[in-house]
């Protein structure tokens, strides 16, 4: 007998077997009910029941086949000799949740982990895409630690407008400044509107949903290949059936997320984050997940890993192409053999192999897409930390998608007391703007706005934009899509609406940002600054009961990773009990 087989777990040892297994009156009722489902004894006996945790809504845009894909990943889980079940869980939906789909991350986070708890589940099959679900999912299934997959949805087609490519949000920001700059007729804005998004499928850019997804996959929780799969392509079908296949397996291994995940699994997490160009955002969501792990990451972490990894994803909005032609060109598994030098390639994955093993075949097929080496789109820096009187506990800024002009900038604040008035004034001919002031947007932070929109990408005046000016400096403790570009200053931390430095920010204050030497300084003196904190006031509570007053009471701040404060990684919840 092979060591792997001396390790396989027995029918009774299974979870499910404490709810069909035993000869008592609640077993009997399990039975019962499951047979009023149709199902027969042999449909599930000695079986390991998988939990297919399917974020399908008709108001996610982004994962519209999740209906068809979970009775694909069934196809798989019945070949294997596993019993699937589908249960709905929250979608999350980027475009249509408010205040923002952030606002309810750890929403899915708790219900996927109490989801896959108090139900009869030996393992878990998690279908996210769109930005958000993927931390929550993986979150969720950490905190079970049951054995689980992360299925990512894949990305849309790319877009089309009268022959020119369009890339989902980036081409959006885009084209919304040049009909602001009054290059765009109303027609062709509506021309863009039909041929942005033109299948199912996440973001095609390497926005939050693609570089989430890109993570997953690096941290080990989803089959090689997986992330860069288009929605609609047919090998998506077919990785849907290989990851219920692999479940099941995985269940008799009792493999499980705790097994997979190390630090030099976040390592290779964030390492793949930067070589893509990834989302700023997938900072807050890795140190959630590593935190779920009990695994700490220091901000510090990231920017260090980020000045030694060239960025070699020459996708937008960084570099020029889509996720269908990363896809083309060898996917995620040929860009993390490129970088292979930079991982732990000993760090383990769900398919049971080393993430080294996992990549080692794996070829580059376009040097244009996926750039060699010594021909980076940057040579260090997706993403760095800054810190100074203006942000003590840490900001971030994506230096690859900032006009380098910017990269060393002094000017005088326009401070913004919250979003409604930044949109009700951003446009103002009489708001004393130039190209050099710093845009401040206050209260966008995770209990200020709430849930940390992503309103960071503040918009350029119009006034500006008429002249030709496309990017300023922008500051705030808010996020920015991960699809969007420009020199945006975002997590600042500790936020307004605890009463951090950015809530004493006022106009013309001169703010200093040095990228290089990573510094944001507020020009005003210490003694200044302690007198207008004497009289600042916090906000009033936005919540006097429900899911809003539970989220501002635990929220933490970006350098924590948003989580609530009751989730982070402790002592195991026991089993439920069966009464
Ligand atoms: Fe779902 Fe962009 S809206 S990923």
């Amino acid at each position: 007998m092979s060591t792997d087989a001396k390790k396989r777990k027995q029918p009774h040892e299974l979870r499910s077997y404490r709810w069909v297994g035993p000869d008592d009156l609640r077993s009997f009722t399990h039975r019962s009910r499951l047979k009023q489902l149709g199902f027969a004894q042999q449909d599930w006996e000695g079986k390991p029941v998988i939990g297919i945790l399917n974020t399908w809504s008709d108001l996610n845009t982004c994962q519209v086949h999740f209906r068809q894909r979970a009775e694909e990943i069934k196809r798989g889980v019945w070949q294997a000799g596993g019993f699937p079940v589908e249960i709905p869980v929250t979608s999350l939906s980027e475009t249509f949740m408010k205040p923002s789909a952030m606002f309810y991350r750890n929403f899915l986070a708790m219900e996927a982990e109490e989801v896959i708890r108090c139900h009869p589940i030996d393992g878990a099959i998690l279908m996210g895409g769109c930005d958000k679900t993927t931390p929550a999912l993986i979150m969720g299934a950490i905190s079970a630690n049951v054995p689980a997959i992360y299925f990512p949805g894949g990305p849309m087609l790319k877009g089309n407008w009268c022959g020119t490519t369009l890339g989902s949000g980036t081409d959006v920001w885009k084209y919304w400044a040049e009909r602001g700059a009054g290059n765009l007729d109303e027609c062709q804005w509506r021309q863009i509107e039909d041929g942005i998004a033109r299948s199912t499928g996440h973001c095609m850019t390497m926005g939050t949903a693609s570089t989430m997804t890109s993570i997953a996959e690096a941290i080990g929780m989803s089959l090689s290949g997986a992330a860069s799969i288009p929605a609609v392509h047919s090998a998506h079908t077919r990785m849907a059936t290989s990851t219920g296949r692999r479940i099941v397996d995985m269940v008799w291994e009792d493999l499980k997320p705790a097994d997979v995940l190390s630090l030099d699994s976040f390592h290779n997490g964030i390492v793949t984050d930067m070589a893509i160009g990834g989302s700023t955002n997938a900072i807050i969501h890795l140190i959630a997940m590593a935190g779920r792990a009990g695994i700490k990451l220091p901000l510090e972490m990231f920017d260090k890993l980020s000045q030694q990894t060239p960025v070699i994803a020459n996708i937008r909005p960084s570099g020029e192409f889509l996720m269908e032609d990363f896809y083309d060109a060898g996917g995620l598994p040929a860009l993390l053999n490129r970088i292979r030098k930079f991982l732990k390639p000993d760090a383990m994955t769900v398919t049971g192999k080393t993430i080294g093993q996992n990549i080692e075949s794996a070829k580059v097929i376009s040097d244009s897409v996926i750039l060699p080496l010594d021909k980076p789109l940057s040579q260090a820096g997706a993403t760095f930390i800054l810190r100074g009187n203006l942000a003590p506990n840490g900001a971030v800024i994506k230096p690859t998608a900032a006009e380098k002009r910017l990269l060393k900038h002094t000017g005088p604040a326009i401070v913004f007391a919250n979003f409604m008035d930044m949109k009700n004034r951003i446009d103002d001919e009489n708001l004393n703007v130039t190209s050099d002031s710093v845009l401040v947007l206050q209260n966008g932070g995770p209990l200020g706005a709430p849930g940390m929109p992503e309103w960071g990408m503040l918009p350029i005046p119009k006034k500006l934009l008429k002249q030709g000016i496309r990017d300023m400096v922008r500051i705030s403790d808010a996020r920015m899509s991960g699809t969007s570009y420009g020199t945006c200053i975002l997590h600042v931390s500790p936020e307004t609406a605890l009463g951090g430095p950015i809530a004493l920010i006022r106009d013309g204050d001169i703010i200093e940002l040095d990228v290089a030497a990573r510094r944001l300084h507020l020009q005003v003196s210490d003694a200044e600054l302690a007198k207008r904190r004497e009289s600042w006031k916090p906000p009033a509570p936005k919540f006097e009961r429900g899911y809003g007053q539970l989220f501002c009471g635990e929220i933490t701040q970006a350098d924590q990773g948003c989580d609530f404060k009751f989730l982070h990684a402790g002592k195991a919840t026991a089993e439920p009990d069966i009464y």
